[in-house]
């Protein structure tokens, strides 16, 4: 039982079938058929003009930031943003924006409005010709490292009112925006709270095999276009892949806050076993082994392993993430697994169980 990331999912029969099906064509010299079709339908989706597939999240997030940063720019991102550590800090070297880290005055993961105002207040103080010029905040709902938090659609909003004030753009890097809106029940487009440019993953909980897409206005999208092609992300009959990800919006987002209850009862289940287990946003659950508990989280993440369920650590907790593979017959079986392997670890470090 793999709970290591929602990315870990298998295409799904009826995927498997659309994509052998796919009308195709070569989109590096004249378009695909099926991409078009996923390109227009995402951005719709989210509330912008344009879409463009990419192979990935993190090439969609160095689109966006590559487009709207220049040399000597800076960009804002939560601490532990997707974008500062887990994509090698391309901004930086490749699209040339210095990031500032915002704190998370508001929740895990998501800054208040304060945040920016602060950093658009101390930049106005001081317009000297060889300081960095904020062009970019770049938000993350959910936010991974945050446990999967979600910034609420009006904080959203806020958050982009402050930064359009100060006269920036805002990406919002939605991997798992679908599950954001899911657990709002409101739509993606609301959501995403007037983002200028917005990435979306296939791959992650909605279980296609590949894909991200970056949307925003037309404009902005033709430019992005041309950087894909520059990095190398142009991809030729990609209509077989784009089918898989048409099949995950009509099959997989309506049921996707499946995920977010499935996470409620795990994290019920292993509360009830003693741990401490932060109440989950979304499909994503961390447990933070504590003092008292005699291990630590990569302790209790090796014993989860070789129990069978998969995980990882983060931080000072351990990830556990629900999916679409993961059904309630599985997540049972887990629970048994993890709180068998939880006792066993406590009895081994000799402190008593509860
Ligand atoms: C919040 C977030 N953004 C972006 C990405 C990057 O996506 P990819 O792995 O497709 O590059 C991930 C991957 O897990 C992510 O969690």
């Amino acid at each position: 039982m793999d709970l290591r990331s929602d990315t870990v999912t298998q295409p799904s029969p009826a995927m498997r079938q659309a994509m052998a099906a796919a009308r195709v064509g070569d989109d590096v010299i004249d378009r695909d058929p099926t991409v078009q079709e996923l390109e227009e339908r995402t951005a719709a989706l989210v509330g912008q003009e344009a879409g463009l597939f990419v192979p990935s999240g993190s090439m969609s997030n160095l689109l966006a930031l590559m487009t709207s940063l220049g040399r000597g720019d800076r960009f804002l991102a939560p601490r532990h943003a997707h974008v500062l550590t887990h994509e090698l800090g391309t901004a930086a070297w490749i699209g040339g924006g210095i990031p500032l880290e915002l704190p998370w005055s508001h929740a895990p993961g998501v800054p208040s409005v304060a945040d920016i105002e602060a950093v658009a207040a101390e930049e106005s103080r001081r317009p000297a010709y060889y300081e960095l010029i904020t062009r970019l905040v770049c938000l993350e709902n959910t936010h991974n490292h945050g446990g999967g938090h979600i910034v609420g659609w009006q904080l959203a909003n806020q958050l982009s009112d402050a930064a359009h004030a100060a006269g920036w753009r805002v990406h919002l890097d939605g991997a798992r925006l679908w599950h954001a809106a899911a657990a709002q029940s409101v739509s993606p487009a609301r959501a995403a709270g007037n983002a200028d440019s917005v990435t979306v993953c296939f791959s992650k909980g909605l279980g296609a095999p590949v894909g991200s897409m970056l949307c925003s206005s037309r404009e902005f999208i033709d430019r992005a276009w041309r950087w894909r092609k520059a990095l190398g992300g142009g991809m030729r009959q990609a209509g077989v892949l784009a089918a898989a990800a048409l099949v995950a919006l009509d099959e997989e987002l309506p049921r996707i806050d499946e995920d977010r209850l499935r996470a409620a009862r795990l994290v019920r289940a292993l509360r009830q076993s003693g741990l401490e287990a932060d109440e989950p946003a979304t499909n994503i659950v961390l447990v933070r082994p504590a003092p008292g508990d005699g291990f630590t989280a990569e302790a209790l993440a090796r014993a989860w392993n070789e129990a069978g369920v998969g995980c990882l650590t983060m931080g000072p907790a351990v990830r556990l993430v629900t999916h679409r593979d993961i059904d309630d017959q599985s997540l049972a079986d887990a629970i048994d697994l993890l709180t068998t392997a939880t006792n066993t670890l406590r009895h081994a470090t000799g402190v008593p169980r509860l």
